[in-house]
């Protein structure tokens, strides 16, 4: 008979082979859909050189769709599910609601690639290219996207208010929280820097404007001049819905936002606490902030080291990216939904 340390080593093996079968994680490479479905990357770009013709801005919200996916129990498109009776979707979760928007680029991108290839491109993979092509498209780096994600079949909204971080957060939360992530302190002030693009609510600041830390201050990390402006677009009782750009040159893509926090030029506090309040992470933004090249070099390994982030459940492509394919069964299983009970 073998030995009791032959049978334990024994069972850690099956246990480990059992969930290996339910957690798969996913290979993902450059050119995944060269053979099924090779325009995917041209469609992709071509809708999201549309979208930014139309709204500029549009493009900067579809790219921050994959922070708000990546970190939610990895990249697997749960962001973009509409909520259902028994589901609560990630859109209305705390950083989400009211603010994440431009889900119907997607819902275009996804139409486009379905019309042309049926059921071969997940909805976590577009988010990917899309961010990649937001960056490209204005005036930042290309990159080689790895590709092969499966789309999730639920989405949590509870782990969504649990990870994603508040404007008000400081430098060390901030690494703290890209830390449980593998992402360095470099990835961090990179990723970051897609704050480049985009705007904020005066909602994401009337705190450090009015109020920073309780204190009944504003927050003294601001250059004055900057400050006014901010208090004359979010006046205290004003709309908390006005937004203004996260940067001086919000639809460039360029290393200004790291000039801006230099200057105490910040938008959020997230994003001026970077310069203010950390030894380590105003290095990289003092860095930056002079050299574009060394960011968007950083940026695009901080962009790939995210859209590793994977979810090892089995997944699915869906064929709208805003509900699992089981949530709308095809008209033949509706006829009889009854069926299994039927003994
Ligand atoms: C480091 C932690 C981060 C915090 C605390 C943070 C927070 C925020 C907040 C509060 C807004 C404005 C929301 C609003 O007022 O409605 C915003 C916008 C934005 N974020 Fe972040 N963010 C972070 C990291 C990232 C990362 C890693 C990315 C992308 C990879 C990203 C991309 C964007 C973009 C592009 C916008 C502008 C979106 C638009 O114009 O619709 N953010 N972020």
């Amino acid at each position: 008979m073998a030995p009791p340390r032959v049978h334990l080593l024994l069972a850690l093996a099956l246990c480990l082979a059992f969930a290996r079968a339910d957690a798969a994680v996913r290979e993902l490479r450059v050119g995944y859909y060269a053979q099924t479905c090779p325009r995917a990357e041209e469609i992709v770009r071509r809708v999201m050189a549309r979208a930014l013709a139309r709204e500029a801005r549009s493009v900067a919200s579809v790219m921050r769709l994959q922070f708000h996916d990546c970190f939610v129990n990895g990249c697997d498109g749960s962001v973009l599910m509409d909520a259902t009776p028994t589901m609560a979707g990630e859109k209305e979760a705390l950083s989400n609601i009211n603010s994440l928007r431009s889900f119907e680029v997607v819902d275009e991108v996804k139409s486009a690639l379905e019309e042309q290839c049926p059921g071969v491109v997940s909805c976590a993979d577009i988010i990917i290219m899309a961010a990649r092509d937001a960056v490209v498209l204005t005036g930042g780096p290309n990159w080689d996207v790895r590709l092969g994600r499966e789309d999730s079949l639920t989405a949590s909204q509870e782990d969504s208010d649990n990870i994603m971080p508040s404007p008000r957060a400081n430098a060390s939360a901030l690494i703290r929280l890209f830390a449980g992530y593998k992402l360095t302190v470099t990835d961090l002030v990179a990723l970051s820097g897609s704050h480049s693009i985009g705007e904020a609510r005066c909602f994401s600041i009337v705190f450090r404007l009015y109020n920073q830390s309780g204190s009944g201050r504003p927050d003294p990390h601001m250059d004055p001049a900057y400050r006014q402006a901010l208090d004359a677009l979010c006046p205290l009782t004003g709309d908390q819905n006005v937004t203004g750009g996260l940067d001086a040159t919000p639809v460039v893509f360029d290393n200004q936002y790291f000039k801006d926090l230099v200057h105490l030029r910040g938008f959020l506090n997230s994003d001026q606490t970077l310069f203010s309040d950390n030894e380590g992470t105003r290095r990289v933004v003092t860095q930056f902030s002079q050299n574009q090249d060394a960011f968007f070099r950083a940026f695009i390994e901080g962009m790939v080291k995210l859209g590793e982030l994977q979810n090892p459940r089995k997944g699915e492509i869906r064929r709208n990216c805003r509900v699992a394919n089981g949530g709308r069964p095809p008209l033949e299983k509706q006829v009889a939904p009854f069926r299994v009970l039927d003994f």
